[in-house]
Order: structure tokens, then sequence, then C-alpha cells
């Protein structure tokens, strides 16, 4: 009989392989969205195909499914094995649930679908994306039918970038802030406006560009160990913790573009570099779920870079890049700039407060599409309904509008709550971490970020899946996701910037 510990290496030597086989996959799709020429597109999409399948065949294997039963009933592994062990079996279940052939076709239309995106959003025609997008919902809802569901088959797909969330318990979420919010943001509108000029000025890419190295490794970020490109859309990538990938946009008219998707993708990859590299392809290894991972973007892109202390530090440096658009622009004024809040169109851009609505609106529309209430050809009718509802203005095309966003081109439905959740995540760790660390907000001020990146390393990154978001969360803060945390934050931070007096 094999001994515990041969056992494992030769687990571990399986999931390391088929991570192998991930990463390879994540180069070919993070090439495809930077620098791949658009005829390239058709062979891309067979080769991650090929790629996907054969991971998922190694992961649903017999025989693997054999070692996994064996070990689980090994009692001498050590605590980290069991844990790794304990989550593969939990995979290997949910991996069994989808064919080989329904992974190819999920790859396949995946990369057929983006591309529409892409067209579609050359074109600004939302009907160019209809006919694949009418396709991966028809796909996504079988995905949920394999899976199964209790009761609603938006749980199931939601399941996959938030372990445990249901339609059961975002809804109260999004309940909450159907009747807060709303409140602060009629306070905002009946205060004094703040302005947003100064950012939109002309700002020459190669210094915005500059800057955003500089930010990014006073953050932490290793530059050794990671890079930052160009892409349509931001997003952070990663083939090891020692290669992480970064990409931004830039807009020279309009410099919010390029500063906030910088620093909120720099605080995903900080956590990406934070994983324990001893743990690669195994799932002590990997990140705890979407929210988790968008409570680190989040936290560094709002609670820090959006703070005064964090410009009382940086803004000196910020003017001798732009010494003709900001040397006479006060930081009072540009920190007001940064937290300018103003319904409109666009997700990525939006403020702290009306953000949310923003996703509350893809939430309803996704649990719609999913359950089969609403057919994608009518989706940019009921888009705009909803923007005029909840945030009284209407996109006047499908790019501003319903094109707006990659993920469903991705087939990732059940992905925006976790924004939503990462920004509630945020402000109830940030609380604690302002309890233990002391002197932060001097630290802040003075551009040291290494206490707080130490302490998020500790409490965050170093566990990989380890604990769900929920415990996680209880660990760090003594209880689960309040957001009451988040509500207090804003309406601080709020009264201080639209000098709001009185509460109700
Ligand atoms: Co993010």
């Amino acid at each position: 009989m094999q001994t515990s510990q041969e056992l494992y290496i030769t687990y571990t030597e399986l999931l390391q392989k088929a991570a192998d086989l991930y990463y390879a996959s994540a180069v070919l799709q993070w090439d495809q969205e930077t620098y791949m020429p658009p005829k390239g597109a058709e062979h891309r999409a067979r080769q991650l195909a090929t790629l996907a399948s054969q991971a998922h065949e190694m992961l649903t294997s017999d025989a693997y499914g054999s070692l996994l039963n064996e070990l689980a009933t090994r009692n001498d592994l050590d605590d980290t094995a069991k844990n790794n062990v304990r989550l593969s079996a939990e995979d290997y279940t949910k991996n069994k649930k989808l064919s080989p052939e329904f992974v190819e076709e999920m790859s396949k239309l995946t990369s057929e679908c983006f591309n529409a995106w892409i067209e579609a959003r050359k074109k600004n025609d939302f009907t160019v994306f209809a006919p694949s997008l009418t396709k991966m919902i028809a796909l996504k809802k079988r995905q949920a039918e394999l899976y199964g569901y209790t009761n609603h088959p938006y749980d199931a797909l939601l399941d996959e970038y938030e372990k445990g969330a249901s339609v059961a318990i975002l809804d109260p979420v999004f309940s909450g802030i159907k009747e807060q919010l709303p409140v602060l943001l009629a306070q905002i509108k009946a205060a004094t406006q703040v302005s947003c000029e100064c950012f939109h000025q002309h700002f020459p890419k190669q210094q915005q560009w500059d800057f955003s190295i500089d930010v990014l490794k006073s953050m932490g970020f290793d530059m050794e160990a990671g890079r930052q490109d160009y892409s349509e859309h931001p997003f952070t990538t990663s083939f090891s913790p020692a290669d992480v990938r970064l990409t931004t946009r830039v807009d020279e008219e309009n410099y919010a573009s390029l500063l906030w998707s910088c620093i909120h993708e720099g605080g995903h990859g900080l956590y990406e570099q934070g994983l324990p590299e001893e743990q690669y392809g195994l799932p002590l290894g990997a990140a705890t779920s979407l929210g988790i991972h968008e409570s680190q973007s989040r936290l560094w892109e709002n609670c820090i870079g959006r703070s005064k202390d964090f410009w009382l530090g940086f803004y000196p440096k910020l003017q001798q890049y732009f010494p003709e658009q900001l040397g006479n622009v006060s930081v009072a004024t540009f920190y007001k700039a940064c937290n300018k809040v103003e319904p409109s169109l666009i997700r990525t851009e939006a403020d702290e407060v009306t953000y949310h609505f923003h996703v509350l609106i893809r939430y309803e529309i996704e649990k719609a599409l999913i359950e089969g209430s609403l057919d994608a050809k009518d989706l940019p009718a009921k888009w705009n309904e909803l923007y005029t509802k909840y945030l009284g203005v209407a996109p006047v095309d499908d790019k501003t509008g319903v094109l707006q966003d990659v993920h469903w081109s991705h087939g990732s439905f059940g992905y925006f709550p976790t924004y939503t959740l990462g920004s509630f995540y945020a402000a109830q760790f940030y609380h604690q971490a302002q309890q233990d660390i002391s002197g932060l907000k001097e630290q802040v001020r003075a551009g040291q970020f290494g206490p707080l990146l130490q302490w998020l390393r500790a409490h965050v990154h170093q566990y990989g899946r380890r604990y769900t978001s929920e415990e996680l969360c209880t660990r760090i803060t003594g209880k689960g996701l309040d957001a009451a945390y988040f509500m207090q934050y804003i309406q601080d931070k709020y009264n201080d910037i639209y000098e709001i007096k009185g509460k109700q």
C-alpha cells in the first residue's frame, strides 16, 4: 500500500500539470486581449479549446477521482494537505457535472462571443453581438441545469464566483442599496456640487503611464514578477505569483480612466503576487473568491487611492508630472474631483455611491435572462429602462449602454454582484486595518504602504482558498459581511466632501 505522503505527491503532480495547461491558456487569453492581431482569432479559439478540454479531462478522470477518495480516508496528512484534498474533492464533484463536449463548446463559444462583442463595439451596434449572446445565454442555462440548484437557476452560476452566494442572500443586499443609497444621493444632489474639470484636460499618454508605474511600485507591486500593458477593458491575470499581468486603458482627454483602473488592477495584482508560491496549482495557492479578490482592488482604489491622506502625500509628485495641467489646482480641489458623485452611464467610471446602482441593474438583468423572463434581443430596451429608473440617465447608443462590459461575452453571468460584495468587504476590512495598524493614516500620507500590504498578506493573501469569504471575514473582523460598514464609510466620506450637515 502506498503511504499517504506518496499519494499526496501523485495528487500534487497531477494538479500542477493541469495548472500548467490552465496557465498556458491564460497566457493565450492575455495575448488575445493585448497584442494578438485580428486574423489570429480563429486559430486562437481552437488552441484555447484544446487546452481547456485537456485540463478538464485530467481533472475529471476516474483515476483522479479514486485518488481523491483514497486521500480522503487518510488521517495522517497535515492540515495544509487535508485542506487541499477537501477543496479538490469539491471541485472534482462539480467538474464531473460538465462533459468534455460541453467544456469545449463553451470555450469555442466564448471566443466567438468575445470577437462578436469587439466587432459590435466597433460598429456601435448591439445586433452584431445579439446572435452569439443568445447562444451564450442558452449554454449558461444548460450549465445551471447541469450544476443543479435548489431555488433559482442563477444560484448555480453565482456559486462559480462566490461560493455560497445566492439570490436569497443577494436580494436583501441589493434591497439595502435601493433603500439607503438614494437618501445619500439626494443629500449630495442638494449640496454644493464639486467639479472634476481638472481631470478633463489633455494628459499625454506617456506621462500618464509613467506616473501609473510609480504608483504601482509604491503600492508594493513587484515589477520583476509582473507587468502592465494596455487592453480594451482593464483586467488582471496571472500565470503564477511570480508573473502577474495588469492591463489598463488610457484616454488622453480624461485622466480618470487610466488612474483608477491602474490602482484597481494593482490591488488585484498584489493579491495574486501574495498567494503562496509553494501551493502553485493547488487550492491553497488560489484566491478565495471573486468577492474577496475585488475587496483587494476596491480597498486600494477607494479606501486608499481616493482618500485625502493618499493625495496629501502623492499630489506634489503628480503635479511634477503635469505642471501645466495641475500646477494651479489645489490638493483640496483635486481630492474633491477624485470623489465627485454624479449619475452616469459607464460602470467602470462611476463614483463610489452610484457604482452600486450599475451593479444592481446588471444583477436584475442577469437574473431575468437566466430565469427566461427576458430575451437577449430586448436587452437594450431593458437596459435603458433600468438606467432611467435608478440613475435618471439613458444611454444614447449601444457602446455607452449595453455593450460597455466584456463579461457577458466571456460567459461570466453571476460575476457582477461580486463587485458590490468586494466594496462591502473592503470597507469592513479597512475598518479593521485602521484598528490593527497603528499610524496607518500617517503611513498612507507618507506613501508608505508596506505595513498595510503586510497586514493584507497576513490576513487575506496567504490563505488562498483555505476559508470561504464569510469565514475569512469572520476571522478578520469578528463577524460575517455587514453592509453597515460600507454605509458608514461612504456617509462619513461624503459628509465631509459635500459638507452635508445633519444626518437623516
Ligand atoms: Co476588479
